[in-house]
């Protein structure tokens, strides 16, 4: 039973609008003593002309209450909803188990395809922790959409393309060794170039070098090439060690260099379109008329810039993939950059050019003593998740001296809470990074949701838990109803998540269930005497492990189930 479709189906006949549209109004209130659901009058105050309080009284009046709904009530100008609690836990606990894995899905998305563009790396530079936002808020977006019934393309654009890979190459001619590189990874090639940088300032036959090899990488020449391909292996091995362990995949790779044949197409339609514009030898899209400053196509050398290149990948996923959507989850640094070739986009004339979408989100900094500062500010990604799981592993033989496979479980909440950490707050606040609070197991964190599920599991274990029939009318308390309301928010912070591209409100909504559970768990005993009371409770729990362990899957945490 959906008592949000009825309320709203009511509110209807009582309002004179559409179903549909009404049921987007209503809210969730803030507290459960202001009901379970809440109707804002604001909005139809300007074509009523009377007051929000005033039209609150009248629909709270005029109002037939569906099935299942016991009082609605005008409070200010709102009306609240106040559902009967044993009718709202039948309803809530049957479409937990009844969907199982499924819960807070729908196929909202169905047919629809969204493209999102994260994590996207750089050849031979570290993959830091600057870069765990994109690639946890992309990957969480991507289950998050499937969830929903789209269906997601991850796609990692490597930013492998550019001048410096000719540098890369002259320096690794001059300096590098090929068993050492093998063996070292990004770090080796990382010093390489930097030593590169150091020797050019004195000596300039080393930039004309660089070009020259450059051009032969364009060019197509087999040694620059094949150079240039085990350049990008290298990186490629390292980051997806990452990956793995973040449990992370992409489905295509497709970067800056895949564009390489497929500019001429950009200029030759700019052209067309009347959009180009010599200024200064080099073409650009003027967009002063936008307030921004104009988007470079191409350099007076000819050469394509990287804002050439998003727009050939866009032209390439819409033919491609004919999204939906395509997400750009990166840094609001690159703000700029996103509004420019958005627009001109645009003004080419594709509509589609309203589903381009930059996902931004803030910076990661640290705290004192929260990274090493031996290598400067490059954290490297792989180096923090380490630290993690070791951290982890030492509060775990300290708080659980007894458990089972302690470095699986420490991996899992290590990781866990460096995710969390990065889906915890909205996209674009700045994270700062403080491993006391990321490891903390009571505050609001993944290892706390971690440690209510294993505690749900932990009590369905110990109770030889077997589903039966449930009286549902035992599940009334306050607690249980606080439990109940909380999992049944859950997919409409789903949907939420989604339309707002804010993987946060879901974790949000992980955390209003675990406080619930764990209020629930305190003050009321689960293994009552009365049998009816014990199955329901154990009902109420096995929903809870249930709902946490497909939320924490969602963004991309563990769910042990044993802590
Ligand atoms: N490689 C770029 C960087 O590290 C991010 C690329 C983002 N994606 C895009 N289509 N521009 O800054």
């Amino acid at each position: 039973m959906d008592f949000k479709q009825s309320i709203a189906n009511a509110l209807s006949a009582a309002a004179g609008l559409g179903a549909d549209e009404l049921n987007t109004w209503l809210e969730t209130p803030p507290s459960p003593e202001m009901g379970d659901y809440a109707f804002p009058c604001f909005k139809l105050a300007k074509t009523l002309r009377k007051a929000p309080p005033v039209i609150a009284q009248e629909i709270a009046g005029a109002l037939a209450l569906p099935a299942g709904v016991v009082r609605a009530e005008a409070a200010g100008g709102y009306v609240n909803f106040y559902l009967d609690k044993s009718a709202q836990a039948k309803a809530v606990l049957e479409k937990v188990f009844i969907e199982g894995a499924r819960y807070g899905g729908s196929d909202l998305g169905q047919g629809r395809n969204v493209c999102i563009d994260y994590s996207s790396v750089n050849i031979a530079k570290p993959f830091h922790i600057g870069h765990l936002p994109t690639t946890v808020i992309g990957s969480a977006l991507y289950r998050i959409y499937n969830h929903l019934g789209f269906t997601s393309v991850g796609i990692n654009h490597l930013g492998d393309w550019g001048t410096q890979f000719g540098k890369m190459i002259v320096a690794y001619k001059l300096w590098g060794e090929k068993e050492t590189i093998e063996q070292g990874g990004v770090d080796e090639l990382v010093k390489i170039y930097v030593k590169f940088h150091q020797e050019a300032e004195t000596d300039s036959s080393l930039d004309d070098q660089a070009r020259a090899w450059f051009k032969r990488i364009e060019d197509g020449d087999e040694e620059a090439l094949s150079l240039f391909e085990w350049f990008k292996s290298l990186t490629l091995k390292e980051v997806e060690q990452v990956y793995d362990i973040l449990g992370i995949r992409f489905d295509s790779y497709a970067g800056e260099s895949f564009y390489n044949d497929k500019m001429g197409r950009v200029v030759d339609e700019l052209r067309e379109k009347n959009l180009l514009k010599l200024d200064q030898g080099a073409q650009i899209v003027d967009l002063s008329e936008y307030k921004m400053p104009p988007c470079i196509i191409l350099r007076s050398d000819g050469a394509t810039l990287y804002a050439t290149r998003d727009i050939a990948a866009a032209l390439y996923r819409k033919d491609t993939y004919d999204f939906a959507k395509c997400l750009y989850v990166v840094a609001y640094q690159q703000d700029l950059h996103f509004r420019q070739w958005f627009k001109v986009v645009e003004l080419m004339g594709y509509d589609w050019a309203k589903d381009l979408i930059h996902v931004s989100f803030g910076m990661v900094s640290g705290t004192e003593g929260a990274f090493s500062t031996r290598k400067g500010n490059m954290v490297k990604l792989k180096d923090v998740l380490s630290a993690a799981c070791e951290k982890t592993y030492d509060i775990i033989c300290e708080k659980s001296p007894d458990l089972e496979d302690k470095e699986t479980i420490a991996k899992q909440v290590g990781v866990g809470a460096l995710v969390w950490n990065s889906l915890y707050n909205g996209r674009i606040k700045d994270v700062v990074f403080d491993w006391d609070a990321v490891l903390n197991f009571d505050g609001e964190t993944g290892p706390y949701a971690q440690y209510t599920h294993a505690r749900a599991c932990s009590v369905l274990r110990k109770a030889n838990y077997a589903p039966a029939e449930v009286d549902y009318s035992v599940l009334t308390d306050a607690e249980s109803a606080a439990v109940i309301s909380a999992l049944g928010a859950f997919p409409d912070a789903v949907v939420e998540a989604m339309e707002k591209n804010e993987p946060y409100l879901v974790t949000r909504s992980i955390i209003g269930i675990c406080a619930a559970f764990n209020k629930f768990y305190y003050e009321q005993r689960i293994m009552a005497d009365d049998a009816a009371v014990r199955q329901a409770r154990l009902a109420l729990t096995d929903a809870t492990r249930r709902v946490v362990a497909i939320g924490l899957g969602l963004i991309g945490v563990a769910a042990p189930e044993r802590m």
